[in-house]
């Protein structure tokens, strides 16, 4: 850091519906974060399924221990000064609630957005294939997701501006005394 201090270590774990906008947010968020001269790594979850979660699925089971692995390296970033930004759907509250009781650096981000406009922007396209029953299981669709009951931001992804959402964050960051 510029002013020599050593920066403090927390994760910002991002939760929400596929297409909800967790990856678009969280990258500016890093970016802002990066600017700043602070150390960040992203944690995503289409990323940490082709490496730390391979071949991990979609049954409860594979999911928590998903969320596990990324809990687990995010512990290990955080008490190491490192600002952990995790972008998972993380669908279970028990599996979110654990990983917030482990690393206590910890900022829940609910990227908020109702199913239908999370499947009209159907950026990849698993919307209509679960529509079409290609896909069984997909979260939101025919598969459970437990809104957060007290996340410290909640982002309303279908009205609010990328920026806007992207402000909240780093305002609720500077309020809890995480960044200056
Ligand atoms: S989590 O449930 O374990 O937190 P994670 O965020 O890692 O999920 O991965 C979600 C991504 O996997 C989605 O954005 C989507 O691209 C893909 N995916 C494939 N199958 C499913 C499914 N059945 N439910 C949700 N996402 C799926």
């Amino acid at each position: 850091m510029s002013d020599g201090k050593k920066q403090k270590g927390f994760t910002l774990w991002f939760t929400g519906l596929s297409g909800s906008g967790k990856s678009t947010i969280s990258e500016r968020v890093a970016l802002r974060l990066q600017r700043k001269g602070l150390q960040v790594e992203v944690l995503d979850g289409d990323i940490v399924r082709t490496h730390l979660s391979k071949g991990l699925g979609f049954t409860r089971e594979d999911r928590d221990e998903n969320i596990k692995r990324v809990g687990f390296v995010c512990q290990l970033l955080t008490r190491h000064g490192v600002i952990s930004i995790a972008s998972v759907i993380s669908p279970y509250r028990e599996a979110r609630d654990h990983n917030r009781k482990l690393i206590g650096n910890f900022v829940e981000v609910y990227t908020r957005c109702p199913i239908e406009v999370c499947a009209k922007r159907d950026i990849k396209g698993l919307y209509q294939k679960a529509a079409a029953g290609e896909i069984k299981g997909f979260t939101g669709v025919d598969d459970p997701y437990e809104p957060p009951l007290n996340a410290e931001v909640v982002c309303h992804t279908d009205t609010e501006s990328v920026e806007e959402s992207v402000e909240l964050v780093i305002k609720k960051l500077e309020e809890l005394g995480f960044i200056s």
